[in-house]
């Protein structure tokens, strides 16, 4: 019996010795030790050999045990550093090859000039609000002093989704909705998408404009030229020129054009002024009293001035770019100089 026990210990003893993975090292454990294991088995049997021999060969067994736990133990650990060291030798890191490229996106020129447009207005404690894009025929031409068949709205190519529902043409289809909202005073911009059926180096058929208007009582024309002055000196600088001509919207009375002295020629005359020395950026006027009404203020109490531009416009002059079509077209060439 002890004989039978003791060639067990050599045998396993041996076996650790030829092992080479820790796999080969795990299955000896399961072989000798596992709960069906070839040691296991034996204490398990210790009942059935007479009372006198079972201490001296429970303990044999004991010891032969502890032996192999060590030594598995022992070898694992052996065969687990040189793994490690192997790994080091065969997956050394370059440091000093060059990392990956990874191109920088950045924000769009019309994002960029209309974020710059936002923080001056909202400086001057102007709310930024927003309207829809597909908008009720009333809030873009009805309310806005355009009934059904008035001429004004030939000026304005609009895409029609049904008889009374429109893509809205101006950023002005947002005035109506905030003032039936909000009691005056108003200080509102409101920028985003309109659409226009018109295509050609001036004109796409979607691009972005910014709206502001000012309700209050005694608002006056002074009031609009004052923050517009402001706006366009912190646009284009302080030495820019600024010029209001008599125009016509039939929202507001009276209307103007407001026009920059030009940036490219300094107001001498040039191509892009076509030789006047001003250029035309945005339209605007005194709010017309029929919106008012329209909105329930009353126009004998309330005063106010509007004006909107286009935001593609203002990024052209600013970054003098001669074709608007580039904005839409994303070509990374294009972008990647902003
Ligand atoms: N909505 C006008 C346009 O798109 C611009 C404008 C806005 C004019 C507000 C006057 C007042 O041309």
């Amino acid at each position: 019996m002890q004989n039978d026990i003791h060639s067990i210990g050599d045998n396993a003893r041996e076996e650790i010795s030829k092992t080479s993975t820790l796999r080969e090292v795990h299955d000896l454990k399961v072989k000798y030790l596992g709960k069906k294991g070839i040691l296991t088995e034996k204490l398990k049997s210790l009942g059935s050999i007479p009372k006198q021999d079972r201490p001296a060969f429970g303990s044999t067994l004991n010891e032969i045990k502890t032996s192999l736990e060590h030594l598995l133990h022992q070898r694992e650990e052996t065969l687990k550093t040189s793994d490690l060291i192997d790994k080091l030798k065969t997956e050394q890191i370059d440091v000093t090859v060059p990392g990956c490229y990874m191109p920088f996106g950045r924000l769009h020129p019309v994002t960029q000039v209309l974020d710059e447009i936002i923080a001056i207005f909202t400086s001057l404690g102007f709310t930024v609000e927003e309207g829809p894009e597909v908008e009720h025929d009333f809030y873009n031409f009805e309310a806005l002093n355009m009934p059904e068949d008035h001429p004004a709205r030939d000026m304005q190519d609009t895409f029609y989704i049904s008889h009374d529902v429109v893509l809205r043409t101006h950023t002005s289809s947002v005035q109506v909705r905030i003032m039936e909202k909000n009691d005056p005073p108003l200080r509102v911009i409101a920028p985003g998408k309109v659409y226009r059926c018109d295509a050609d180096v001036s004109h796409i058929p979607m691009f972005h404009q910014l709206e502001g208007f000012m309700v209050d009582k005694h608002i006056r024309m002074s009031d609009l030229k004052g923050v517009l002055e402001l706006f366009i000196h912190r646009v284009f600088g302080a030495d820019t020129k600024v010029r209001l001509r008599p125009s016509f919207f039939p929202f507001t009375e009276p209307s103007a054009e407001i026009d920059i002295s030009c940036v490219m020629c300094g107001g001498k005359g040039c191509n892009v002024c076509s030789g006047t020395g001003w250029i035309e950026i945005l339209g605007a006027g005194m709010i017309n009293p029929q919106v008012y009404e329209k909105a329930g203020y009353d126009p004998e109490i309330y005063t106010g001035f509007a004006f909107g531009m286009g935001i593609e416009r203002i990024a052209m002059l600013k970054y003098s770019i001669d074709d608007v079509r580039l904005f839409p077209e994303n070509d990374k060439r294009f972008l990647e100089q902003f």
